[in-house]
């Protein structure tokens, strides 16, 4: 059963946790949480635009911290599911060998939506398009587990 999810991004301040906050709010009762590939941002809140965009939709993520990816990761969930090819390709360089823990992107569960990546809005600024996304995505993850 599936009920241990980590999304990953690069920096854990923007798509990650927003994911995290959107599929927590469909999913209450499976253990969900967010990392970053890279160590740029360690402890620090949401990026505060994209908490104001998520708060507009009812969803709070000021409490989240941003952390590293690790290793370990890769026990202790069911399901790791990145935001771009380029954070899939670095979660999947720690893999470590006889590890079969699935490693999806989050526009897989969404193909409608002709995306094939969660377009980074701490460079687009778009807050709001890439929240639109997430829920669809999410919303397609939800109905699959
Ligand atoms: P995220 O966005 O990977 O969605 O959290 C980024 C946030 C910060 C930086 C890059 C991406 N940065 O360069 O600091």
């Amino acid at each position: 059963m599936t009920t241990r999810i980590l999304f990953v991004c690069l920096g854990n301040i923007c798509r990650s946790p927003a994911a995290e906050g959107v599929f927590r709010s469909l999913a209450p009762q499976l253990h969900i949480d967010s990392a970053g590939t890279s160590d740029w941002h360690i402890g620090d809140p949401p990026y505060g635009p994209m908490q104001a965009a998520a708060r507009a939709r009812g969803i709070d993520i000021s409490d989240l911290r941003a952390r590293q990816f690790e290793t370990a990761d890769f026990s202790h969930f069911d399901l790791i599911v990145a935001m771009d090819a380029k954070n899939l390709a670095s979660i999947e360089a720690l893999r470590p060998s006889g590890c079969s823990t699935p490693l999806r992107l989050l526009t897989d569960y969404a193909t409608d939506q002709g995306a094939d990546h969660v377009p980074d809005p701490y460079y687009t600024r778009d807050f709001d398009g890439t929240l639109d996304l997430i829920e669809v995505c999410a919303r397609g993850l939800a109905a699959r587990l």
